[in-house]
């Protein structure tokens, strides 16, 4: 099929890319001048494994191509995707700017039937705004149809999420657009939800927030595991096996961070707002998120006293293993409040340290976890990278000044760290130093 997908970002090139490696003909456009350019060129302006390759190979194929024209995408395809981001604004709504202009734009351009589809996250309704937006810039006799195709790409397994989804929501009002839904996702051969538009936005708030309010139920659960000496991953364990609660998503640790969950959490609160009602369960899981950091930095001062002055080192940065993203991520709140309270600290990350350049700049930045842990009086584990599974800790306990071991991810056996010598305090094992 003839597709063309309006937004370069993550999600935008990902779809583009897999939609081309399925068979299709794919206009990506971008209204970024440079980024369009820089793309021409084969530079990928994001860092998801595989991509790179893949949008290559299909270039090559001349499967996939890249424009700044909104009106070449809209002239040659018969299904629009919008894929702009909707950014929080102050208030923590979505920002939808970026959606109406190109609603906009795709309707000065049409001059026969289109079918035009939301990919974007954005807050039940907006497929209704993108129908009256088109209808009041569309020439009176061309027909069109609005459709809603939420994304749920994982970074770090976008391409595999794409390719073998679990399921494809697909809100629709007409025939016409099912059909053409049905034989563009044909290939992948997943189940397909089709319902209607209102019911698909909210499939996409509704997944993450649950997804988001699974963390922070454990994340309590933790802490009163904390308080008595039990551990939160046997809890998790023994509820997880119970199919209907299943067992992803129940790994206590500092929080959930990363682009979507902060950000589709609080539109989905304002949204209900809006609407009239007040989601305070939301609220809550935001809160208990908040709270899991300030919980982390008060293990520290438990096993410190004193914070000011004193050397930590801290490994891992990202808002969790495997992408350079530090968006939303509870290790820059956390290193923020050491360094408010005075201490010096060290990180490690293997791949997010560029981006934390620009954050803080009395941060000691380390060529690898060793160089981290001289001289350390504690060292924190903030995100849960292999490489820091596999570290010699013989060798960590002779350089750190002081042997504590505080772990925000759960790695480690804390029977095999204390045989060494170290006090290992870790989130809901029962190893928090009491007030
Ligand atoms: C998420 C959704 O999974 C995806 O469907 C959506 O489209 C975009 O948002 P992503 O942000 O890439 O994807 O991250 P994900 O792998 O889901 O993890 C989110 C956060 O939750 C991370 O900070 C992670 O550390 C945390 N997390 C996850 C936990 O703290 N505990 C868990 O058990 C699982």
């Amino acid at each position: 099929m003839k597709i063309s997908i309006v937004g370069s970002g993550y999600v935008g090139l990902v779809s583009g890319a897999c939609f081309a490696q399925l068979g299709n003909k794919v206009i990506c456009v971008d209204n970024n001048k440079k980024k369009v350019a820089a793309l021409k060129k084969g530079h990928i302006p994001i860092y998801e494994p595989g991509l790179s390759e893949l949008i290559k190979s299909n270039v090559l194929k001349k499967r996939l191509h890249f424009t700044d024209s909104i009106r070449e995408g809209v002239e040659n395809s018969e299904i629009i995707f919008i894929a702009v981001g909707t950014p929080p604004s102050e208030n923590g709504e979505a920002d939808l700017t970026g959606i109406e202009n190109v609603a906009a734009n795709i309707a000065k351009n049409m001059k026969s039937y289109r079918l035009i589809v939301e990919k974007s996250t954005v807050p039940v309704e907006t497929g209704e705004w993108v129908k009256h937006t088109i209808k009041s810039y569309i020439k009176k006799d061309v027909k069109f149809d609005v459709a809603s195709n939420p994304e749920f790409l994982r970074e770090g397994q976008a391409i595999d999420d794409f390719m073998h989804p679990d399921r494809i929501v697909v809100g629709l009002e007409s025939q016409t657009a099912r059909q053409k839904m049905e034989l563009l996702y044909k290939p992948l051969n997943a189940p397909i939800v089709f319902t209607d538009i209102k019911s698909a936005e909210l499939i996409k708030h509704a997944s993450n927030s649950f997804l988001a309010t699974k963390i922070s139920f454990i994340n309590a659960v933790s802490c009163i595991c904390d308080k008595v000496g039990a551990d939160v991953t046997e809890v998790a364990r023994g509820m997880g096996l119970d199919k209907r609660i299943g067992p992803g998503f129940l790994s206590a640790g500092i929080g959930y961070g990363g682009s979507c969950f902060p950000k589709d959490l609080e539109a989905f609160v304002k949204i209900s707002e809006k609407l009239g009602y007040n989601f305070k369960l939301l609220k809550a899981v935001k809160e208990i998120n908040e709270n899991q950091k300030d919980e982390f930095v008060q293990k520290i001062k438990n096993s410190l006293w004193i914070i000011k002055d004193k050397n930590i080192g801290v490994l891992g940065i990202s808002f969790k293993p495997d992408t350079d993203d530090i968006r939303s991520a509870p290790a820059i709140d956390i290193i923020k409040s050491l360094e408010a309270e005075g201490a010096k600290v060290k990180v490690y990350d293997p791949q997010a340290m560029d981006k934390t350049k620009g954050i803080f700049k009395t941060v000691n930045y380390c060529k690898d976890p060793y160089a981290v842990c001289k001289g350390a009086e504690c060292l924190l584990i903030l995100t849960e990278w292999d490489e820091f599974k596999e570290l010699d800790f013989l060798k960590i306990k002779k350089l750190m000044r002081r042997p504590i071991i505080i772990d925000g991810r759960n790695i480690y056996d804390s029977r095999r760290l204390e045989k060494i010598g170290f006090t290992y305090i870790s989130v809901g094992r029962g190893g928090l130093l009491r007030k």
